[in-house]
């Protein structure tokens, strides 16, 4: 049997070193020892942005980029999204297994009694200006738990994390709905805790005068089926700040507050938002292949389009196309979806998107589906954060259980000046590189 070990000639010394290869992976840690002198600090491997380093060891979600391949603990995502609720998904990320009846029953039961919002924290998001945008109130808000949950910080104590999980889930979709509220100067609905997740948050959203709020039930399937799509996806930006703040020990409330942050940026979880404006750049089926030129001579991206880890067709984007089918029996087709689908037809035969592999993503297609459904863009990246809290909320207990865990802390590669002395001020001179500020 070959051995599980890499030979490193060193050809600055000729030493031969020996490491051991585990999953495909050898440890940045066995290469210190690789040093040309007692002075030296030891080899380090240099990884901006992560191309080819595994930061944790992790059994939540499995990717297969070249193939397509999406799964949760297991299960593929075509199976989950066809049959499961919402909140099933939920515990299988969370807890590793499907639930059993009474397990889902009380998992179901737990979440639906923590969705309310204190008062104060009600008041709280009434202090954002009437245009704020909602990403920037629902990560404040999330963030304003930390003050309303002081416990939470007890971040070893597992029952005590269990408890701020049903409440993080509960609350999410009750912030976003205030959020939405917010925006059009309504009154907030509080949660009806007779209705599932999705119906749940549909009546926070739109219910007025009516005494009960009777959801569609294609609708709340089609954004339950969306919620599970965008649950989590491995080690992406967002993931990886959850990680990196939750190994500093801080509260999960701040820990998700900054998880959403990163969501909010247009290559991550603000992509959907982006492709919108980019269709109603477009206007017109007539001008995609002008636009499409456009992008390739270098000006913009295709919103909506590639992904450092699928180098085929997002799984997650071909079953929204297909939830996106069932919204548009009820609401009606999205006149955007005619440039949308032209803008994937001319994309996907071009030399220049087939070399790179660039297919559409979960974002190409979800925003078509959030409009139809009646959110204005602003509120699509919100809708990602909902979902993807119980991503983030698995991740950091995995994280906090994981016996190599310690705070997050890259190296770096120095590069500025050696020790220089003092200069006082009246000798100073303007340089040319900080003219300009
Ligand atoms: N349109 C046009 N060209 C693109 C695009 C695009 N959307 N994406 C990548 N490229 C080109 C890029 O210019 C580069 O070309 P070249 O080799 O000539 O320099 C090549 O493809 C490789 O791209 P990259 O930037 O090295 O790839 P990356 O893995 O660093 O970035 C990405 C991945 C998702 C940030 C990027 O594809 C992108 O910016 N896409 C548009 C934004 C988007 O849709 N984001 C959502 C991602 S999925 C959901 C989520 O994460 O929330």
């Amino acid at each position: 049997m070959a051995k599980e070990t890499l030979r490193i000639l060193d050809e600055r010394t000729n030493a031969d070193y020996s490491v051991s290869v585990n999953k495909g992976t050898v440890r940045a840690m066995d290469l210190r020892q690789i040093k040309t002198g007692p002075e030296d600090f030891g080899l380090m491997t240099y990884d901006p942005a992560f191309m080819n380093t595994a930061s944790c060891q992790s059994a939540i979600t499995f990717i297969d980029g070249d193939k397509g391949i999406l799964r949760y603990r297991g299960y593929p995502i075509e199976q989950l999204a066809e049959k499961c609720t919402f909140l099933e998904v939920a515990y299988l990320i969370v807890y590793g297994e499907l639930p059993s009846e009474q397990e889902l029953r009380n998992w179901v039961n737990e979440i639906t009694h923590h969705t309310m919002l204190h008062e104060t924290t009600k008041r709280f998001l009434e202090g954002f200006r009437y245009d704020a945008h909602p990403m920037g109130m629902f990560i404040s808000t999330v963030a304003a738990l930390s003050t309303v949950y002081p416990e939470s910080r007890n971040v070893h104590d597992r029952e005590m994390r269990k408890l701020q999980i049903y409440r993080l889930i509960g609350k999410v979709p009750t912030i976003a709905a205030y959020t939405y509220r917010h925006s059009l100067g309504f009154p907030y609905v509080y949660p009806d805790n007779d209705l599932s997740y999705s119906e749940n948050f549909m009546n926070m959203l739109w219910r007025m005068t009516e005494p009960k709020y009777d959801a569609n039930p294609a609708l709340s399937r089609a954004l339950d089926i969306l919620f599970i799509l965008h649950a989590d996806h491995e080690q992406n930006c967002s993931a990886n700040v959850m990680r990196a703040v939750g190994s500093s020990q801080a509260d999960p409330y701040v820990s998700i507050a900054a998880a959403a942050a990163a969501l909010s940026g247009p290559l991550h979880g603000g992509a959907n938002e982006e492709v919108l404006k980019m269709l109603d750049e477009i206007g017109s089926k007539d001008r995609v292949p002008a636009y499409i030129d456009q992008v390739k001579a270098g000006h913009g991206k295709l919103m909506g389009f590639g992904h450092r880890i699928y180098k085929n067709y997002d799984p997650r984007a071909r079953i929204i196309k297909w939830a996106a089918d069932q919204v548009f029996a009820t609401t009606g087709k999205n006149p955007k979806l005619e440039i949308a689908l032209e803008l994937e037809r001319i994309a996907l035969g071009d030399e220049y998107f087939v070399k790179r592999k660039l297919y559409p993503n979960v974002d190409f297609y979800s925003g078509i589906i959030y409009q139809a459904l009646g959110f204005k863009p602003e509120m699509f990246t919100v809708l990602f954060a909902i979902p993807r809290t119980v991503g983030w909320l698995a991740q950091w207990q995995e994280m906090l259980e994981d016996p190599e865990r310690k705070i997050a802390r890259p190296r770096q590669i120095y590069t500025g000046y050696g020790e220089r002395n003092f200069v006082p001020i009246e000798k100073r001179t303007v340089q040319k590189s900080a003219a300009g500020q």
